[in-house]
């Protein structure tokens, strides 16, 4: 049997896993991510690679990395969250590796997995945002991912949803990354515990840890925290009036949510359906997509990853 590695880097660790043709994990490993010199991370990459292939025939590896990949699928652009600035980082570990390599957007990686084997299999015509650190974007059209005319299409965290809005990893103001991110969240759940009211269960559990933390507020959420659920809510109706704007790009069937935020399932859908019903163009005649929340949650990232690089090296 012939699998394919995926590597998916994170900002906080680094996850690979043995794939195989039907997307299953045959095995899989993580390492947190070392910080700051790109140097580093490639030496983890190195290393996860070749002891997940052990014994293994392995047909490519595909890196799922968190920013702008060019068309070649070879170099990391720009990454607005890590130092990353014109890496070339297919050449480098193919030639450390003597397997093909390609690179590939994480949020592109993690929303094909859905695509293929998850809450999209059942459309052709696909939207993805991952919600973690930065927003992520992937786009199937007509069963295929696009990728834009330089491969740094599909950067839906970017779209720039307030005129001058807050800065943006990105060096340009008001993406949604800043008001639909996991990290959007955490501000906004500050900016409950600071006017009190509604707040007041995440300045209490704030002034007992210190700080907030992305867990903290998830807590809050699942426990029905007013508070909490109200920053919630702000972020999915972020999130619902970007998908508006989607629709009338893209006209995708279905819009899946991932990333850790997606967890909260039905609190998080509900404000995006509300705030994209509000603002569709030609609502009540516009046929209404389905919302989801991604099916691999965890797993997406390196599940497409391995599968894209199977399909680049099966072309050639
Ligand atoms: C980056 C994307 C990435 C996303 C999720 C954004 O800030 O621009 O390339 O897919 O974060 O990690
Ligand atoms: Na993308
Ligand atoms: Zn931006």
């Amino acid at each position: 049997r012939v699998h394919a590695i995926g590597i998916d880097i994170g900002g906080t660790k680094i996850a690979g896993a043995l794939v195989d043709e039907f997307g299953s994990i045959v095995k899989s490993e993580r390492v947190p991510t070392p910080a700051g010199d790109p140097r580093q991370i490639e030496e983890a990459v190195v290393a996860m690679v070749q002891s997940l292939s052990v014994g293994e025939q392995v047909a490519a590896a595909g890196i799922a990395a968190a920013g702008f990949i060019d068309a070649a699928q070879s170099t990391v652009y720009y990454a607005p969250n890590i130092n990353w600035r014109n890496e070339p980082f297919r050449a480098v570990l193919e030639e450390r590796l003597d397997i093909p390599v390609i690179i590939e957007n994480d949020a592109n990686a993690a929303g094909w997995a859905e695509f293929r084997y998850g809450a999209g299999r059942l459309y052709s015509d696909m939207v993805t945002l991952t919600i973690g650190t930065g927003v992520g974007g992937a786009i199937v059209s007509g069963d295929r991912l696009f990728r834009g005319g330089f491969g740094v299409g599909a950067e839906l965290g970017h779209l720039r949803v307030v005129p001058d809005g807050l800065p943006c990893g990105c060096g340009a103001r008001g993406c949604i990354e800043q008001y639909g991110s996991g990290r959007a969240l955490l501000r906004m759940a500050n900016e409950y515990a600071d006017a009190g009211g509604i707040g007041q269960g995440l300045a209490e559990l704030r002034a007992e840890r210190g700080e907030l933390r992305g867990e903290d507020v998830a807590q809050l959420i699942t426990a029905g925290d007013s508070g909490a659920l109200a920053a919630l809510r702000q972020l999915g109706h972020w999130l619902g009036q970007t998908a508006a704007s989607l629709s009338a790009v893209l006209d995708p069937q279905v819009f899946v949510f991932g990333g850790g935020v997606a967890s909260a399932g039905e609190l998080l859908l509900d404000p995006i359906r509300t705030a994209y019903l509000d603002h569709l163009p030609a609502r009540g005649y516009h046929p209404e997509p389905t919302f989801l929340v991604a099916e691999l949650v965890n797993d997406a990232g390196v599940v497409g990853a391995a599968d894209l690089a199977r399909l680049s090296t099966s072309q050639k």
